[in-house]
Order: C-alpha cells, then structure tokens, then sequence
C-alpha cells in the first residue's frame, strides 16, 4: 500500500471510530463517571479514557494490522523507536475539563511514517469541530480549507498562552505576556494549538507536553504555517515529553530573540 492510499484508508477509518467514539463520550455526560488519579490529584483518568483508547486499538487492530500504537493510557503503548507506521493518540487531551465542565477537551490522533507525521485530527467533541492536517495538502475545518497563518502578526498584536511552568523555566516571557494583548489558558494543549493554528492566538508555550499531546496538532499547526519546537529551538522528537512552542512566524521569532533566553 502507498503512502495515499494509507491516508485513504485512515480516513475512512477515522470517520467510523469518530462517530462511535462521539456517541459513547455524549452517552457518558449522563453518568457518573469512575475517576482515578494518575501520577497527582489532579492527573486523572476515567472509563471514557481508557474506552476510547481500546476503541480505536480495535480500528487500527482491524484497518492495519501491522501499525503499532503509541497511547496514553495503556501501558503496553509505548514506543521505542518511531521506525515504521505509527498511531499516536490521546484519547481525550483535556481530561480535567472533560470531568469538571464536559467541554473544551478533544480526540487527538496522528499517523507518523518513519517519524514523519502524514496524517493527525484533533476532534473537539462539544463543539462537533474536527480539524484535520495532511503533510503537504494543507489542513481543514470540519471540511473547509483553513487559512494559512499571519507573516506580518508580532506579539504585541497577538494574545498569548503560556503554562506557568514555561514562564518559570523562561522569566522573561512575563514580559513578553505584558507587551502581548493579554493572556489566555485554556488547559486542553491540542486546542491551544489549534487556538494558533487558526490565527486566534499568537503563540502557545508549554513546559511538559507528551508526544500524544503534540503529534495531531504539530502536523496541523505545519501546515498552516505555524513555527513548532520545544521551547529551546530544537526540533520536538515524538518519543519523549518536553517543553514546547508553537507559534506564528514572526511571534516566533520575536519569542526566541527576545523572551525564551534564560
Ligand atoms: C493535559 C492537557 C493540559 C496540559 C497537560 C496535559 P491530559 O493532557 O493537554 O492542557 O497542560 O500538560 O497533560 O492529561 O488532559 O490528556
Ligand atoms: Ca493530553
Ligand atoms: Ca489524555
């Protein structure tokens, strides 16, 4: 099978486990959910979680039998190289807003070929929005092209989000905040990208994203335009949790010159 007519599938694939996956999460808004702590009280993770996740094993299980699957809730999807074909997905990023206000969280998942990422959607289940990013063909909303991001926006003309971590590790982006149009947090990381990606946002920086937090969206962000690197410059790998930084051009330059020096 060729690289397209892997994408093809993927998509077709996609369609069916994100309308199973929708109708189970809106089914769980009207139930108690189990919630469980992971590494602190407030990293948790419920059946929904955990549902999804062993869903889509069960599509890729079916559609590429071959694939493997890097995810975050199962132990036994982890990865050690990122040789060969990938699925990389957060079942639901946001899972603290999922529990607390059953919005702003999203089904983040991306096909990486060799390391390089073909094909990633983030899925804002509340709001129905899927984005989808396909390397080299550009990236759309709910079926509609979406725009390439500003040359031209700086900070000063932009709205910032930064975790407080990122501003510990780099002091000075609290200036880079106060010369911004203002600050916002929305505590899902894959609609903080998607947040810059669509030209919302100027910039989005983080101290500790996972691959599975990063994958879909990186390859959506590209595609528009935007600049994506852990927050020292270097190139982000999939396989390890880091610091990250997406951004539009010319924020981006300004941030590195000027705000993430220590
Ligand atoms: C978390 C969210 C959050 C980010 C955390 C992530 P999770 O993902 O994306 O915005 O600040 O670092 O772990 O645990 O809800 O999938
Ligand atoms: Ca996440
Ligand atoms: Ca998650």
């Amino acid at each position: 099978m060729d690289k397209q007519e892997m994408v093809e599938q993927a998509k077709q694939m996609m369609g069916l486990f994100l309308t199973e996956a929708k109708q189970y999460i809106e089914a769980s808004f009207e139930k108690k959910l189990q919630i469980e702590t992971k590494s602190n009280r407030n990293d948790l993770v419920t059946e929904v979680d955990q549902y999804i996740e062993s869903l889509f094993t069960r599509y890729v299980k079916q559609y590429f039998p071959t694939h493997r699957i890097f995810g975050e809730e199962k132990a036994e999807h982890q990865v050690e190289s990122l040789d060969g074909a990938i699925w990389i997905i957060d079942p639901i990023d946001g899972t603290l807003n999922f529990v607390e206000q059953k919005r702003d969280f999203a089904i983040s998942v991306a096909l990486y070929l060799d390391g390089v990422g073909e094909y990633g959607i983030v899925y804002d289940v509340a709001k129905d929005d899927l984005y989808i990013g396909e390397k080299g063909r550009g990236a759309t909303l709910n079926g509609q092209p979406i725009q390439k991001v500003s040359q031209e926006r700086g900070v000063a003309n932009s709205l910032l989000i930064a975790n407080l971590s990122a501003v510990k590790l780099y002091p000075k982006l609290e200036e880079a905040i106060r010369v911004s149009r203002g600050l916002r947090l929305y505590g899902a990381a894959s609609l903080e990208f998607m947040a810059v990606a669509t030209g919302r946002v100027g910039a989005y920086l983080a101290a500790n994203l996972a691959p599975w937090d990063v994958a879909a969206s990186k390859i959506i962000a590209e595609e528009l335009g935007c600049v994506v690197s852990r927050l020292s410059g270097e190139e982000i790998d999939m396989l390890h949790k880091g610091t990250s930084i997406v951004a539009l051009p010319k924020v981006y330059l300004e941030l590195r010159n000027s705000y993430l020096q220590k």
